[in-house]
């Protein structure tokens, strides 16, 4: 009976803040981590270019995002003006010319006096500055939390002053895509759906795979009431501090795990890999954080996997959740270290397993149905544990570097290889017919019979799965007519 309970909840789709936007996590790239206040025009439209000609506007990074630092002053009629020696022309031809290119355009403000830069903020000015927003063509809306003049402290202050842009946007009757920037404040998680497409969890991401830092102090990732989100979060730190309520994202509204630092050069290749594929199960956003004008072959190469993205664009849209946290592994010279293991259903009858070595040395970890399926059932009463799985890598046919390198310099137009191209056939119609490309590659199998899936993984590194079940498995998951 309970989990018949639980997966009727589970299968009613979330209706969030009803604007129909963000039914799989938002795709872009935002400046802020590469860049930060060295923004221009010249920066959005060279940028754009470079996500069309390496083909990753098509595997679906569609939003281009400018973060802090574009403002001018309030003029006195009380609208916000734009900084016109970086952006002479101002913002309505960018939208236009972002627009012109299949791209969408996405700008950022605070729910304070001041942005966290310091340029002029929001509070206060909403209605103007949402009609400003509208009239210059932009889609999307990154909205932080700094100088709030002290409205903040209860879930319903910090309700308060973002539904006051929610209202806002609304009210411009244009389709704007809301981003909650409230670093897990105020238990964002537990009001964010209401009125906005995501909400970050956490302080600012850094470059960083475990690295604890005091900047970023929240390290109990069990103390909903930290006081200083704050910078200079490592990927598991944050990933830490969703686990306890990850599931509040679905489609409409997703956790923000913050943008990512693939390609910036800090972590090691399996530990962008981790990053990446953790923020892809999780169902984060994936917002592409490094300066991709100069992106190194290695960062293409796995923010372009279209198995892994497939994921996270999956259409019922249900993040996976922690089924193991093993603390007792080697620890690092920071004293972290730790396994984790997520699982979680993709449509229309599959399971993704994600097998995450934070420990500090290789290790094999093994696995079985009934902890894969746990969230389905105790001790193995799950029904999908009576099932035979294919097994698929969705990291076995990651590109080569050769052929980044040949993308890089020449433009995907100009290359042969078959790329996944998402603006053509979107992931929930290459899902439903079954694209090789997005299924991963076939390695094995696990039954109830043979049911352990044991693997080697390397120091921070992970292994990501698809199960796929015999096609004769009904669809766990039915997706409205408005989902299809
Ligand atoms: C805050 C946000 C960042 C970025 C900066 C800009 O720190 O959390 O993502 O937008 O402000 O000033």
């Amino acid at each position: 009976m309970l989990s018949l309970l639980l997966s009727l909840a589970l299968s009613s789709p979330t209706t969030a803040v009803r604007n129909g936007l963000g039914r799989t996590p938002q795709m872009g790239w935002n400046n802020w981590n590469s860049l930060g206040c060295d923004v221009s025009q010249d920066l959005l439209l060279s940028t754009s270019k470079v996500l069309l000609d390496t083909g990753l506007r098509d595997v679906g990074y569609n939003y281009v995002l400018l973060d802090d630092c574009w403002q001018g002053e309030r003029g006195a009629d009380g609208y916000i003006t734009v900084d016109a020696a970086k952006f002479p022309m101002g913002m309505k031809p960018i939208s236009d010319r972002l627009h012109d290119d299949g791209l969408l355009f996405g700008m950022y403000s605070s729910a304070g006096e001041l942005t966290c830069a310091k340029h002029e903020g929001s509070l206060d000015h909403e209605v103007a500055d949402a009609q400003s927003y509208a009239s210059w063509g932009v889609d999307y809306l990154k909205y932080d939390n700094c100088y709030p003049l002290g409205r903040s402290g209860t879930p319903k202050i910090s309700f308060d002053r973002y539904n006051a842009m929610a209202q806002a946007l609304k009210a411009t009757g244009r389709s704007i895509f809301y981003s909650l920037c409230s670093w897990g404040e105020d238990y964002v998680h537990s009001w964010g759906m209401s009125i906005a497409n995501s909400w970050r969890v956490s302080g600012d991401i850094y470059d960083h795979f475990n690295r604890p830092d005091i900047l970023c102090s929240c390290t109990d990732p069990r103390d909903p009431h930290c006081a200083a989100p704050g910078t200079h979060c490592s990927v598991m730190n944050i990933v830490n501090r969703v686990a306890a309520y990850v599931d509040r994202g679905g489609p409409g509204g997703w956790n923000d795990l913050d943008m990512l630092e693939v390609g910036q050069g800090g972590m090691t290749d399996d530990e962008y890999v981790a990053h990446f594929s953790l923020w892809a199960a999780l169902k984060s956003p994936l917002l592409i954080g490094a300066d991709i004008r100069t992106l190194p072959a290695k960062a293409l190469t796995i923010l372009n996997n279209p198995a892994v993205i497939a994921v996270n664009q999956d259409p019922i849209g249900r993040p996976a959740m922690r089924v193991r946290q093993d603390m007792n592994v080697k620890k690092d010279k920071y004293g972290e270290g730790e396994v984790q293991i997520w699982s979680g259903p993709l449509y229309p009858h599959d399971q993704l397993v994600l097998l995450v070595n934070a420990a500090d040395e290789d290790m094999t970890i093994t696995t079985d149905l009934n902890e894969i399926f746990v969230h389905e059932g105790p001790e193995g009463s799950a029904p999908q544990t009576k099932h035979k799985y294919a097994i698929h890598d969705l990291w076995a046919d990651r590109m080569s570097d050769r052929e980044a390198e040949r993308i890089l310099k020449n433009g995907i137009k100009s290359d042969s290889h078959a790329w996944y191209n998402a603006t053509e056939t979107g992931y929930k119609d290459g899902l439903l017919a079954g694209d090789e490309r997005l299924l991963g590659r076939k390695i094995g199998e696990i039954s109830p019979k043979s049911a352990e899936l044991k693997v080697k993984i390397p120091r921070h590194g992970v292994k990501m799965y698809r199960l796929r079940a015999p096609g004769d498995v009904p669809a766990r998951y039915a997706l409205t007519k408005q989902e299809l």
